[in-house]
């Protein structure tokens, strides 16, 4: 028996807008999740719903097996944080940890305790006696983060904690978070819309679109193994590059035909792509799928050229549309001619369904 489960929920608001129309997922104790979609998907209705912070207007949520759909939201066993700064500028960042924990009547020593080690483990403890105005956003970030484990929650949700902070203290928290989840063991469900945020801290990835689930997977799964076209286009930056090409099947071999080039496909592909012999499907290249030497079957001119220091990334015409390509060959310029070659990495979908044929 899975440690949470979420089954069949659903959510219209108003009884007109269907947020959520059906989400299913179980997750195991000590998981890290993430939801991940474009605004509006339903990310945070999902999250409401568990927290208790909203009805549910379908299905069932069970932690450890129990139904926790009629209990009060303190009764759930549940932390939760959102994207503003959830702490009290009129306590000490002591008192903020400790809030919950005097509300329960723990003894006085027991909160010190307990206060002292998760301000370790979320270093704060230099600033207990300090207030939240004294404090820099990603410590005060890492207050709230503080103040939701001190209770030890079944469930700890956060609800885009990072979007408040700037880009490089952003990327230095979600470390931190990783870490603490790593020393905590603790159960967490994240939401996002940043794809990188999101392949750095999950387990799993739930991706979310207009109120259903696209894909559940690790990292790797949804990166390389994405299921429709939506989860490929939103996972990768830069983004995937995607051409319409038509399936040949000559004699032993099928090639794939795209305006300006035609190659045959891997060997794993031909049983599958045979059904499809004059039928248009997509083919998806990452930025890092393609080649750049003299064996490539792709000529092109180079347009725009982007360092990023290890990598760069540059801008060429494909078919008729500018792709872009990352290479380590760090020397390539605006202008030049190259050609482009195609690594075994690439996918193919079904144009009509848009899911994966392989
Ligand atoms: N209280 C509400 N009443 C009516 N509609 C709502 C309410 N809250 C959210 N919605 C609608 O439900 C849908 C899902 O909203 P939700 O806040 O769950 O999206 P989200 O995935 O969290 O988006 P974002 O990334 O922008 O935070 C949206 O169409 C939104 O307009
Ligand atoms: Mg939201």
């Amino acid at each position: 028996m899975s440690y949470i489960k979420l089954e069949n929920l659903r959510k219209v608001y108003n009884k007109t807008i269907e947020a959520v129309k059906r989400f299913d997922l179980e997750i195991d104790k000590g998981e890290f999740i993430v939801f991940l979609g474009p605004s509006g998907c339903g990310k945070s209705t999902t999250m409401r719903m568990i927290a208790g912070l909203e009805t549910v207007t379908g299905g069932d949520i069970f932690i450890d097996g129990e139904s926790i759909i009629n209990l009060e939201p303190r009764d759930r066993g549940i932390s939760m944080i959102f994207q503003s700064y959830a702490v009290w500028p009129h306590m000490t960042v002591f008192d903020n940890v400790a809030y919950a924990l005097k509300l329960r009547k723990l003894p006085k020593e027991q909160i010190k305790k307990i206060v002292d080690e998760v301000a370790v483990i979320c270093d704060i403890k230099e600033h207990l006696e300090r207030y939240p105005s004294q404090l820099s956003g990603g410590q005060r970030q890492r207050v709230a983060v503080a103040r939701a484990i001190a209770v030890k929650p079944k469930l700890f949700l956060m609800d885009e904690p990072l979007s408040n902070l700037d880009a490089k203290l952003r990327v230095s928290m979600r470390t931190d978070l990783k870490r603490i989840h790593q020393d905590l063991g603790s159960t967490s469900i994240f939401v996002t819309h940043d794809q990188s945020e999101a392949l750095s801290l999950a387990d799993r990835i739930v991706v979310m679109n207009q109120g259903v689930i696209e894909q559940i997977g690790t990292p790797n799964e949804i990166y390389h193994t994405p299921e429709s076209m939506f989860v490929a286009q939103f996972i990768g930056s830069p983004p995937a590059n995607f051409f319409d090409v038509t399936v040949l099947v000559k004699g032993d071999k099928v090639m794939l035909s795209a305006k300006s080039f035609e190659f045959s496909v891997k060997k794993e592909l031909e049983k599958k792509l045979k059904e499809y012999d004059g039928k248009q499907i997509v083919l998806a290249a990452r930025p890092e799928n393609f080649t750049v030497d003299k064996t490539g079957l792709i000529e092109t001119e180079i347009i725009i050229v982007e360092p990023q220091g290890s990598h760069i990334v540059i801008n060429v015409e494909v078919d008729g549309k500018e792709i872009k390509v990352v290479t380590d060959k760090l020397d390539l310029q605006v202008g030049q001619k190259i050609k482009l070659g195609l690594t075994d990495k690439y996918i193919v979908f079904d144009k009509d369904t848009t899911n994966r044929i392989y």
